[in-house]
């Protein structure tokens, strides 16, 4: 089995939402950062013990929200050590408006997988993006680095788009399978 983590933070339960269907797809361990931007020790160690790392952050003003980037700063530890190298990255987001800038957070996903030396898994599922696409739709975003889920800012986390939550679970297990192929004797 892939040993994979979700590190998220979401200030009101909707990117949580798309962490659970990503973590399901996965097989994967979910940490959540609390809303002074931590995790506990024992969510270090994990992330260190891991084959896969997936971040997630609600998009807040045009990039991760600064509980993600305090995190994210105070991943400069297993950085100085070497503890992610070679690990397989993913990321998610989720912001009120379509395009909401939400392709900065995932870039930025990217580049703090680059820093930590990791690999990093692109998706597989083309964009629906004709005159018949709906809001169920999978990849209706249109995201090709990781998924996006794109909530009213007035909905609730249980009236996220089922197209977004299933895009985000596909993605999940897309991102284990790959780390499978770099983990033969444990797939
Ligand atoms: C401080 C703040 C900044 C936000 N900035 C953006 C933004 O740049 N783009 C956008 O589309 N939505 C923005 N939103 C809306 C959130 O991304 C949206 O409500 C999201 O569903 C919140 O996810 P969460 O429940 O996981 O925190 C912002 C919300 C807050 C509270």
């Amino acid at each position: 089995m892939i040993n994979a983590v979700v590190i998220y933070h979401s200030g009101y339960g909707h990117t949580e939402r798309m962490a659970a269907a990503v973590a399901e797809g996965a097989g994967a361990t979910l940490i959540a950062i609390n809303a002074e931007g931590n995790i506990a020790e024992e969510g270090w160690a994990k992330l260190s013990g891991a084959d896969v790392i997936l971040f997630g952050s609600p998009t807040y003003m045009g990039g991760p929200s600064w509980q993600f980037k305090k995190f994210a700063d105070a991943s400069s530890k297993p950085w100085f050590e070497g503890k992610w190298v070679n690990k397989i990255f993913g990321g998610f987001t989720n912001s009120a408006s379509i395009n909401g800038d939400k392709l900065n957070t995932l870039a930025y996903f990217f580049l703090l997988a680059g820093q930590h030396g990791g690999i990093w898994v692109n998706m597989d599922i083309k964009s629906s993006n004709t005159k018949a696409s709906l809001r169920d739709d999978l990849n209706r975003m249109g995201s090709n680095i990781g998924p996006m889920a794109q909530t009213p800012a007035d909905a609730s986390p249980e009236e996220m788009s089922s197209g977004d939550l299933e895009t985000a679970r596909r993605y999940g297990a897309r991102v284990a399978n790959i780390a499978a192929r770099f983990h033969p004797v444990n797939a």
